[in-house]
Formats: C-alpha cells, sequence, structure tokens
C-alpha cells in the first residue's frame, strides 16, 4: 500500500482526473485556507485511509471534508454501498459536484463542526476525515471530536489524514490512536492515523 514502486490502476479516466484537479485549484484559489492542502490527495492516500473501512454492518459511514471525492470513490471501490455514505462538506461548489458524481449518497452541504445537528443523532459505522485540522482552531478541534465522539459507534474508527507526519498526538484527549500509516508516495508525504474513543477502544 506504503510506497513508491506499487502499479497503481486508477479507479476513474484521465479526463475526470484533470476535471477533479482543475476544480481542486480553483477551490485553492478561493478560500487556501478552508482547503488545507496544495495539491489533491493521491490514490496512494486514498487507499492507506479506505483500507480502514470496516467490514459488514449497515449504518452510514460519514466523510468529512471529502473535496474533489478520491477518498470517497475508493470508499465505495472497498465495497461501501454508495446509500450508506454520507459526507459533510463545506465548499458548496464541491458538495454540489459530489452529489452529481454520487447520486445515492447523501452530501451534505455544511459545516462539520455541526456534525451531530446535520446527522440528527443517526450513528455511523466510521469517519474518514480530510479535514485540515491544522487550521482549525484549538476549540474547533476540541468541539469537532466531541461531535465525531457522540455519533461514532462503539469502538468505531476516525480515519484522519495530515502532513504531521512526526505526531502520534490524537487530536483530542478523548481518543486513543491506536494506528497509523506513512504515505510517502503523496505529494507532500502524509500519515493516515486511525483514532477510537478511549471509552470503548480496547
Ligand atoms: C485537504 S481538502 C480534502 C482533500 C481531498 N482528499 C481531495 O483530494 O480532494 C479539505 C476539504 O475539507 C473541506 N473543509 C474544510 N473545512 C471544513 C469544515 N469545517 N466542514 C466541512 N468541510 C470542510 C474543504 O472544503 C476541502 O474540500
Amino acid at each position: 500500500m506504503e510506497g513508491g514502486s506499487v502499479v497503481e490502476f486508477p479507479t476513474f479516466d484521465m479526463a475526470s482526473k484533470s476535471m477533479m484537479l482543475r476544480q481542486f485549484l480553483m477551490e485553492i484559489a478561493r478560500n487556501p485556507f478552508q482547503m488545507g492542502a496544495v495539491w489533491p490527495s493521491s490514490l496512494a492516500l486514498a487507499r492507506a485511509m479506505a483500507r480502514w473501512l470496516p467490514e459488514g454492518g449497515d449504518h452510514p459511514v460519514l466523510e468529512l471534508g471529502p473535496g474533489t471525492g478520491i477518498v470517497t470513490e475508493e470508499l465505495l471501490a472497498a465495497g461501501l454501498p454508495e446509500k450508506r455514505l454520507v459526507a459533510v462538506e463545506k465548499s458548496p461548489a464541491l458538495a454540489r459536484s459530489l452529489q452529481t458524481r454520487f447520486p445515492r449518497a447523501r452530501i451534505l452541504s455544511g459545516d462539520a463542526l455541526e456534525i451531530q445537528e446535520l446527522l440528527q443523532g443517526q450513528k455511523v459505522g466510521a469517519v474518514f476525515s480530510g479535514l485540515p485540522l491544522k487550521v482549525f482552531r484549538p476549540d474547533q478541534v476540541l468541539r469537532l471530536a466531541s461531535q465525531i465522539e457522540g455519533c461514532l459507534l462503539p469502538g468505531a474508527p476516525w480515519v484522519q489524514f495530515s502532513y504531521q507526519l512526526a505526531s502520534s498526538r490524537p487530536p483530542a484527549p478523548a481518543f486513543w490512536a491506536t494506528d497509523s500509516q506513512l504515505v510517502w508516495s503523496n505529494f507532500p508525504p502524509a500519515k493516515v492515523s486511525v483514532y477510537r474513543a478511549r471509552k470503548t477502544a480496547g
């Protein structure tokens, strides 16, 4: 999974890939702070995240900050039925485009800091997040973590990527970091971290 020597077979064609790149760069020009990245996530990073998709279950799976949808694609390729996917994306343009591409998923155009309200108390089997936590204020990170804790099923993972390769500190004291993987081939190199709520982590 990790490293540059593995041949990657894209799950989408070159035309949609360049369309996604264009969309990503337009969003950066519009709102660099909110995007929190200089380049779209690689297929290797998206796959390193999607491998944490729990097997079975019928609860929704929540994606936060899906951006142009590369992780979304890989979650579906990993076996998640589209109708079980709920995504919260702050950019209305990106949310609209994702809803067109994934018509059976529930794409919510909104703020991840309001997920409990957006989900109306619904529990989820996993959270996959591309949110740029580095640009969130500390109180916003704590608020996000408390909302994620409130909607995750017991023992379920919060899978988060970041560019902080050295840090293994969870975003909030209520979570443990249970697993991680470095993805050197991403630009810039990234880390996938898996967090579980302390109350329920085995
Ligand atoms: C690093 S980008 C996602 C990268 C994605 N994997 C890709 O390659 O397109 C971060 C995404 O989080 C979204 N975002 C930032 N803050 C948000 C918030 N508070 N709620 C929901 N989405 C947010 C941004 O609009 C952006 O689409």
